[in-house]
C-alpha cells in the first residue's frame, strides 16, 4: 500500500502493481509517476521477482497523465513533475522482466502508450483506448511513435495517434496491441492467471527469449528522446496551454 497512488505487492513470483487514484480515473500524478518507476525497478532489482502485472481500478486503467501537472511543467523549467515523467518513460524500453497489463475501462493517454512497452494484454470488453496528444498541442510519447506503427500498421497508428480515434478493445485487439478480450470482471484473474504461467517458467530462458523478441533497444531509445525533446517544447506551446486550460475550466465548471 501507498500513499503515493500506486500500490504494489509480490506474490509468488509476481510483481503486482496498481494505479490507485480511482476518483481521478487513475491519471497519472508526479507522485504515481514516482511510485510506478520505484515498483519496477524493484521488481527488476529482486531476484525472486519473475514478471510484472499492471492493473488499474474499476472501470479506468488510467486517463493519462494528470493535465494540472501538464499546466505546471509548461512554465519553462523541467520541474520535479516532468523529470518523473522521463525517469518511468526511459525505465520502459530497460525492462529485462515481462510485463503483463490488465485494462479495464478507460486507457487514455500514457495509459495506452505504456501498453506497447507490455508482453500481453488483457482488456475487459468495456474497455477504450485513446490517446488525444494533437488535441492536446501536444506529441506521441513513450516511444510510441516508433511502437504504435510497428504494431498497429501505419493507417491504425496514424488514427490513433494523430486523429485521436478513440479505439474499442475488440478493434484493438484485431490491431495487434490486445491479446485478448475478456468479459467484464474477468481482466485481473486472467492477466494474474497468464502471469503466474510466465513466473514458473525457466527463467534465464523467458528473460533471454523476452530480449530477443523485443529485439534491440537502441532505436526505441532514440525515439524516446526525441519525443521527449519535442513533447517538452510543446507543453509551453499556446496550443497546448490553451487545452490544458480549458479540459481545467471544463472539470472545475467556471
Ligand atoms: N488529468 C487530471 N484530472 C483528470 C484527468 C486527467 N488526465 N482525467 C480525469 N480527471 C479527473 C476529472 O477532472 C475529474 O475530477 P473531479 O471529479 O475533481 O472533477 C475526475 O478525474 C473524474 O473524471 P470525469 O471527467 O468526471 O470522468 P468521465 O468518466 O466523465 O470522463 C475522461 C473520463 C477520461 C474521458 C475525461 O476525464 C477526460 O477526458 N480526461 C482527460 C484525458 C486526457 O486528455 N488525458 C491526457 C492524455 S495525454
Amino acid at each position: 500500500m501507498s500513499a503515493s497512488g500506486i500500490e504494489a505487492r509480490s506474490e509468488a513470483g509476481v510483481n503486482v502493481i496498481r494505479l490507485a487514484r480511482p476518483e481521478k480515473k487513475n491519471a497519472l500524478s508526479t507522485a504515481m509517476y514516482r511510485g510506478l518507476s520505484e515498483a519496477f525497478e524493484a521488481g527488476e532489482r529482486d531476484p525472486g521477482t519473475r514478471v510484472h502485472v499492471l492493473l488499474g481500478s474499476p472501470g479506468a486503467f488510467s486517463a493519462g497523465n494528470d493535465i494540472a501537472d501538464f499546466l505546471g511543467d509548461g512554465g519553462g523549467s523541467v520541474g520535479d513533475g516532468l523529470n518523473s515523467v522521463l525517469r518511468f518513460v526511459r525505465l520502459l524500453p530497460m525492462l529485462r522482466k515481462a510485463v503483463v497489463a490488465g485494462v479495464d475501462g478507460l486507457a487514455v493517454g500514457i495509459g495506452t502508450t505504456v501498453l506497447f512497452h507490455c508482453d500481453l494484454v488483457y482488456a475487459s470488453r468495456r474497455s477504450i483506448f485513446a490517446t488525444p496528444f494533437v488535441d492536446l498541442g501536444l506529441v506521441p510519447e513513450a516511444g510510441s511513435s516508433l511502437l504504435a506503427p510497428q504494431r498497429l500498421g501505419y493507417a491504425r497508428a496514424f488514427e490513433l495517434l494523430a486523429l485521436g480515434e478513440t479505439f474499442s478493445a475488440e478493434r484493438m485487439e484485431a490491431a495487434g496491441l490486445v491479446n485478448a478480450v475478456v468479459d467484464d470482471g474477468y481482466v485481473e484473474s486472467t492477466a494474474l492467471a497468464a502471469a503466474q504461467r510466465l513466473a514458473v517458467k525457466p527463467a534465464a530462458a523467458l528473460a533471454l527469449s523476452r530480449s530477443l523478441i523485443r529485439g534491440d533497444a537502441t532505436l526505441l531509445g532514440e525515439r524516446i528522446e526525441a519525443e521527449v525533446r519535442i513533447f517538452k517544447e510543446r507543453l509551453s506551446s499556446p496550443e497546448a496551454q490553451a487545452a490544458f486550460n480549458a479540459f481545467l475550466t471544463k472539470r472545475s465548471g467556471n
